[in-house]
């Protein structure tokens, strides 16, 4: 029986290259740095039965109409908004993400940009190194304490709940919108849940956990910034767009609120001139919530598993559309 094509839109960690290798034939864009090109993209899915994308990749109706073998997205991200899921399901192809397996990670890295903003960490990393440091002064770099503050969580799904039981760690109180409310989280963490409005006026700390949806675009602009505290902190480690980043150059430039740490822009990667990196009360990062070794290769093992499930027949576990399943169009 002739092998699956799959085309592997970067290249992953070696364990999952290894477990795609024994199991299809595959091509791989080589650049690590850059994804591939609209035009090489197109080429290559019109010979593949399966393509595993990232999150650069834009998988939508003319790329699918174009490939007309692929049977299946796997999405090396728990994200997907990359993806055109309408466009795959009207045309019974399977979309698969990886969830959970990230989820402690990126809470790690959102209260690392909270602690870090809080605590001025680069600016006074930069000072150091470049010689200002005269004596021990006791106004210098002073900080927000995260200790006892108010974490406002914009979003509560896996991640949103990582970084609340982390908070409990530095007696936080804590706060939460969302779409749907957890009873259920708000008894066995001690959560409040509340209004968008309210949790932005009451936060010392702000950290976004939502998906990007077309409700979530800008949900973060001038009028939620004038709500904040003018000491308050904003993170964001879910996707760029959901905070408006021309109002919040102007939150930070006004001093309307008193810092912010984003890993996520809403042009990616974010133009080296952009006026925000101009800015001292701003830490970024290019993405890398999820970057740890161990979790970009559960990450790539779970992405893998899920082409090869479909691609086989079999039902993958991370189904994003699992209607199509159920109408069996593989
Ligand atoms: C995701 O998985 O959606 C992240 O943004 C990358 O890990």
């Amino acid at each position: 029986m002739s092998r699956h094509r799959v085309y592997v839109a970067r290249r992953l960690p070696d364990p999952a290259m290894d477990r795609l290798r024994q199991h299809v034939d595959m091509t791989v864009w080589p650049t690590d740095e850059l994804p591939p090109p609209r035009e090489v993209l197109l080429r290559e899915a019109a010979v593949s039965d399966g393509l595993l994308s990232l999150l650069t990749d834009r998988i939508d109706g003319a790329l699918l109409d174009a490939a007309p073998r692929v049977r299946v997205v796997s999405n090396y991200a728990v994200g997907y908004d990359n993806i055109d899921v309408a466009a795959a399901t009207s045309r019974g192809v399977v979309v698969t993400n990886t969830p959970g397996v990230l989820t402690e990670t990126v809470a790690d890295f959102a209260i690392t940009l909270l602690l870090a903003v809080a605590r001025r960490v680069v600016e006074s990393d930069r000072y150091t190194r470049e010689g200002r440091w005269k004596s021990w002064e006791p106004l210098l770099f002073l900080g927000q304490d995260l200790y006892g503050a108010t974490l406002g969580l914009v979003g509560l799904g896996r991640i949103g709940t990582a970084v609340a039981k982390r908070a409990h760690g530095f007696d936080m109180r804590i706060l939460y919108h969302d779409v749907v409310r957890r009873e259920d989280l708000e008894h066995d963490l001690g959560l409040e849940f509340t209004s968008l409005e309210d949790l932005l006026r009451r936060s010392d700390f702000i950290s976004v956990h939502t998906p990007l949806t077309p409700q979530t675009r800008h949900l973060i602009s001038t009028d939620q910034f004038r709500l904040m505290k003018r000491t308050a902190v904003l993170v964001n480690t879910a996707r760029g767009p959901i905070v408006d980043p021309d109002a919040l150059y102007r939150a930070l430039a006004d001093r309307q609120i008193w810092g912010a740490g984003l890993d996520v822009f809403e042009v990616e990667p974010v133009p080296a001139d952009h006026p925000l990196l101009r800015l001292d009360n701003i830490i970024v990062a290019p993405h890398i919530a999820s970057a740890s070794v161990e979790t970009r290769t559960k990450m790539a093992l779970m992405a893998v598993d899920n082409l090869l499930a479909a691609l086989g027949g079999q039902r993958p576990s991370n189904f994003v559309n699992p209607d199509v399943w159920e109408r069996r169009r593989i």
